[in-house]
């Protein structure tokens, strides 16, 4: 089954159409600017648009950096305050005359990584972490998804956990990697103590330089790169649309 992926960021709103049975993007990945300001409506405008170029027409799932209830918006940590209350999925499935469904895009890139990526197959306690602009998290026991965490937020020395040791915090206080790897380690030892994941896996744009910071961390609990990159949270966001839940399938 194709559906068609989205993925909201802070910078830009990308899709393709995504083959759910192997992850893979169908059609050529279309990429658009965030608007700014980054209304609600605005932001429903250009993924609109992203879909429309890409010529789609069906199912449809988009990831979105906040907490999605029932295809509402619930949080605005990085995001426009507006969006607080916004029924994401219904303002897209007027638009787009069909199907869409919304979720946090932390999740979504669990999603994929659980089903095709560094996460696969793995039936413990998995945390998924999305070091970007925010630090997303998703959390899977046996395969199946708790929706919504929001680990990124946990405080550490009295500050918001992404403030310091998301990727944004390391290009905005020009950390150098061994100073950012530290950062990241005492968020990594919070978390694995309150937690006791069997599996870590760190992705987002930063996971293509684990090197640089990999080497650093202290952790007792095993850390892995995400495999699908970037493409992970167009993937994901396909993935969620399809009924049932679908990393089972992994594990089997
Ligand atoms: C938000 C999360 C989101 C993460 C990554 C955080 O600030 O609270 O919902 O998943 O950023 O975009």
């Amino acid at each position: 089954m194709n559906v068609f992926g989205l993925d909201v960021g802070g910078s830009g709103i990308k899709g393709a159409a995504v083959d759910t049975e192997t992850g893979e993007l169908v059609t050529e990945r279309v990429r658009i600017k965030t608007p700014q300001p980054a209304t609600p409506r605005a932001i429903v405008d250009t993924a609109v648009e992203v879909v429309r170029r890409s010529g789609w027409d069906g199912p449809v799932g988009c990831g979105f950096p906040a907490v999605i209830k029932d295809g509402v918006v619930r949080t605005a940590a990085n995001i426009d305050k507006a969006a607080i209350g916004f029924d994401l999925a219904g303002a897209l499935g007027q638009e787009l005359g069909g199907p869409v469904t919304v979720v946090n895009d932390g999740d979504a890139a669990g999603l994929a990584e659980m089903r095709w990526g560094a996460g696969r197959g793995v039936r413990g306690l998995v945390l998924m972490l999305t070091l970007g602009t925010g630090i997303g998290t998703s959390l899977f026991i046996g395969g199946r998804l708790v929706p919504n965490t929001e680990f990124g937020h946990i405080e550490i020395g009295g500050e918001d956990a992404e403030y310091r040791a998301s990727d944004g915090a390391r290009k905005r206080e020009d950390l150098s990697w061994e100073e950012y790897a530290a950062r990241l380690d005492r968020y990594l030892h919070a978390i694995e103590d309150l937690l006791w994941p069997d599996l870590i896996v760190i992705g987002g744009g930063i996971s293509k330089k684990s090197e640089k910071y990999l080497p650093h961390l202290t952790t007792r609990t095993e850390i892995v790169t995400a495999k699908m990159l970037n493409e992970a949270g167009i993937s994901g966001a396909a993935l969620a649309a399809v009924p049932d839940q679908p990393t089972e399938k992994a594990a089997e």
